[in-house]
């Protein structure tokens, strides 16, 4: 059978199992639209230098038209024997317009068709996480903005350290995000070139005008080498590195949230509809969704690895192996859509419980370092003021005493320079309040990166 667009020089069939084997039609019809957009570039630039009449261009266009309609629809036969998306489309030109369907693929070779969608593909892609990233981030700083005075207990080594705003430790997650976001428009400033014109790897005889294409599917530029335009994939890399990235940012949030939801901290509560049950204990309410999102992070990563490894070592230019680029690709285009979804979604309905989040605070002696503080103010050398208060520490300990429920004649049993005013830096609220500096946890400060970020975000 040598009914294939490729067939000429072949006497015998694809065998079958191989045909199946080699197809990517089942995961590239994904990029149907992009293929369509990227013929209509190419066949409207082939009527500008004269190689299409204007009555081909306009039977092409009709053409390509009526195949998206016909594969938005659900209408369209793909065919596994016409082995991707490309060739299903190409062949279903001819059959609706005739000879002057073969004539699309002049000075075009599937190898740069293919480089061009996947661009094409993954930019909007990559605007659609841009916009739910954002939505996440928005969410976070408005929650924040009203925890600007609301305590929890900072943690260091997940033991109890200093106490902070909960909105300062929101606007930290809210800072992972912004480098997410910056990592992710990196990646698309980087990828938005054309290779479209670069044919099979040489170029091609043709005059064709690759501004024009570039310009027409909303490229910056045309890439620069042909060899390196239709075997680079470090696009798709560095795109899955970011994926990976901010992946790792929201399994970090979502161990939080999984803490903080259970009964020993007590912090927040999730709303029912992010939670769920379980069949035999009755009293279970389930963070699935942060703990879903804590397990996506593996194929994340995977992809990422599948990808390098994928590259590696491949010679110039294009090669076969490259079509196992796609379903990485999309998976973690899918996956991340998914939890930012979950995300933004969850994020502004989180409940604080201010009063478990202060006891916390309290329970920890996390104003000791304050205590330290304010006897080096008084005179005292650093180290023998962290000496002074473990005692202090370890009084409370022993005794079930916060620092600031001893009585100060206590107090001076550790030191005889503490003096009345040593009750308002052992507060809490004296704790946040006295770091007040750009990036600290005094409220005002707090509310201040707040409209920062929020200007931030107005920006893009
Ligand atoms: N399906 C192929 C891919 O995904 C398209 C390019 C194939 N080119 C070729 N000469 N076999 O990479």
């Amino acid at each position: 059978d040598t009914s294939k667009l490729w067939g000429g020089r072949f006497s015998e069939a694809t065998d079958s199992f191989v045909q199946r084997f080699t197809a990517s039609v089942d995961f590239d019809q994904r990029m149907a639209n992009e293929d369509i957009d990227g013929s209509l570039a190419h066949a409207s630039m082939l009527q500008s230098v004269g190689i299409l009449s204007a009555d081909e261009l306009a039977s092409i266009e009709q053409g390509l038209h009526q195949i998206r309609e016909e594969i938005t629809s659900g209408a369209f036969q793909w065919s596994v024997e016409l082995e991707d998306v490309h060739m299903n489309i190409e062949a279903r030109l001819t059959q609706l317009i005739g000879v002057t369907g073969k004539k699309l693929h002049t000075g075009r070779s599937r190898n740069d068709q293919v480089a061009t969608d996947i661009r094409l593909y993954l930019r909007s892609a990559i605007d659609a996480i841009a916009g739910e990233l954002t939505r996440l981030q928005r969410g976070t700083i408005e929650l924040a903005a009203q925890h600007n005075d609301t305590v929890i207990p900072g943690f260091t080594h997940l033991q109890t350290a200093q106490p902070v705003a909960f909105g300062h430790h929101l606007l930290a997650w809210n800072e992972m995000l912004e480098r997410d976001y910056g990592r992710l428009q990196d990646c698309r400033s980087r990828m938005n070139q054309s290779p479209l014109g670069a044919a099979a790897l040489a170029g091609t005889t043709y005059p064709i005008d690759r501004a024009q294409t570039a310009a027409a599917l909303g490229f910056d530029k045309p890439t620069e080498n042909s060899l390196d335009s239709v075997s680079d994939r470090d696009f798709a890399i560095e795109f899955c590195g970011f994926a990976a990235l901010l992946m790792t940012h929201l399994s970090r949030m979502s161990e939080e949230l999984v803490l903080w939801t259970s009964a020993q901290f007590n912090f927040i509560e999730l709303p029912d509809r992010f939670c769920t049950g379980s069949s035999i204990m009755p009293q279970k309410k389930n963070p699935d969704v942060p703990e879903l999102v804590r397990g996506k992070v593996g194929r994340i990563n995977g992809h990422l690895i599948s990808l390098l490894t994928l590259m590696k070592s491949q010679p110039l230019a294009y090669n076969k192996d490259n079509q196992e680029d796609k379903e990485p690709l999309f998976d973690t285009v899918d996956t991340v859509l998914d939890s930012l979804r979950a995300f933004a979604d969850m994020v502004p309905a989180i409940k604080a419980r201010p009063e478990p989040m202060r006891e916390a605070a309290r329970r920890g002696f996390s104003t000791a370092t304050d205590l330290a503080d304010y006897l080096v103010r008084k005179g005292l050398p650093f180290r023998d003021a962290h000496e002074v208060v473990g005692k202090a520490v370890a009084h409370g300990v022993a005794e079930n005493l916060d620092l600031s429920e001893m009585s100060l004649q206590t107090l001076q049993g550790f030191h005889s320079d503490i003096g009345e005013d040593v009750f308002e830096v052992l507060t809490l609220e004296g704790s946040l309040q006295a770091r007040d500096h750009l990036g600290g946890t005094a409220p005002a400060q707090v509310s201040a990166a707040c409209d920062r970020a929020l200007a931030r975000l107005a920006e893009r």
